[in-house]
């Protein structure tokens, strides 16, 4: 197991892609290269994907270690999963056994306080894709009050956006905020929860990184692209990390379904065992679905 990020449902993961030697597959959110690696160790070729700078440059060296070799068995690609039709069609990964998502940050991302995705003190950015140009700060400082509201409401399911966003604004008046830590004291004082499982700035913060990264609309718009490289049978396995994009691939796979392009597999999602969760706190809220292509 390697720190940067443990791979979850790993076990799942390779049971429902059903790995056999020298088939190929998709991994759409390398990150660590847990999931990716094992893939490979079961025989399969992987095409793997990841935005972020840090995943690429940490596997590129974790597979040097394991005299895996780039181009061969596995083929890394430093890019966005809207695009994966595209690039796995140019790299001759079309048609393909199985693709994977595992969607949301890593626990490297989650963990790194200068990436800003944390409560732990560092700059409010939350970009994953470090080239993007908007970060969360931007959307903090620069949103009016009502558009904050709409944000925390729709993408974070927050009951306390509009005070969360009128406290912001009045803040705002004497400076800007610049730091993940000055966000989320703002937020933990301004509201009293009941809820202690959870930090109380977490909806903002998902909402702001929902935001940020335009999560919701890409995967939407790259389940129908995944689909669409399967080979008859071929498998597609979704894992999310909340209600907003659970939802999403629920609706996806069924209307797949209803389009005649296969079946789904997981009436129910699948999620962790007790065991695994109590060795990796993460995994409590992943949700695994999957859809296999017909015929
Ligand atoms: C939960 S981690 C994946 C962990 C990986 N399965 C493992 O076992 O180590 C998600 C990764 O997907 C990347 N990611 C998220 N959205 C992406 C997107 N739209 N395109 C490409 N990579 C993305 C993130 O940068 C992050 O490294």
């Amino acid at each position: 197991m390697n720190n940067y990020h443990i791979p979850v449902l790993l076990q799942e993961v390779l049971h429902y892609l059903n790995i056999k030697p020298g088939e190929l597959y998709v991994d759409c959110t390398l990150g660590g290269g847990g999931h990716a690696l094992s893939i490979v160790r079961s025989g399969g070729k992987v095409l793997a994907l990841d935005v972020d700078t840090d995943a690429i440059l940490y596997v590129r060296k974790l597979i040097e270690k394991e005299k895996i070799h780039d181009g061969e068995e596995i083929t890394i690609v430093q890019d966005n999963f809207s695009n994966v039709k595209k690039i796995a069609k140019e790299k001759g990964f079309f048609p393909v056994s199985g693709v994977l998502m595992d969607i949301g940050v890593s626990s490297y991302q989650l963990g790194e306080s200068k990436r800003g995705f944390s409560f732990v003190d560092g700059p409010l950015d939350m970009r994953m894709d470090q080239s993007l140009s908007v970060q969360a700060k931007d959307l903090v400082n620069g949103l009016t009050e009502k558009e904050l509201t709409f944000l925390f409401e729709k993408l974070g399911e927050e009951r306390f956006a509009k005070k969360i966003a009128k406290v912001i604004v009045e803040r705002r008046k004497d400076h800007q905020i610049e730091s993940t830590g000055e966000l989320a004291e703002l937020v933990k004082e301004s509201v009293f929860r009941s809820d202690h499982d959870i930090h109380p700035a977490t909806r903002i913060f998902q909402a702001l990184r929902i935001a940020v990264n335009d999560e919701l609309h890409i995967l939407e718009d790259s389940l129908p692209q995944a689909v669409s490289l399967l080979k008859p049978h071929g498998r597609l396995v979704v894992i999310s990390f909340h209600s907003l994009e659970d939802r999403i691939v629920k609706r996806a796979f069924e209307q797949f379904e209803k389009e005649g392009k296969g079946k789904v597999i997981t009436k129910k999602p699948i999620q962790a065992s007790e065991k695994e969760v109590l060795s990796n706190r993460r995994a409590r809220s992943a949700k695994l679905r999957v859809f296999e292509k017909k015929e």
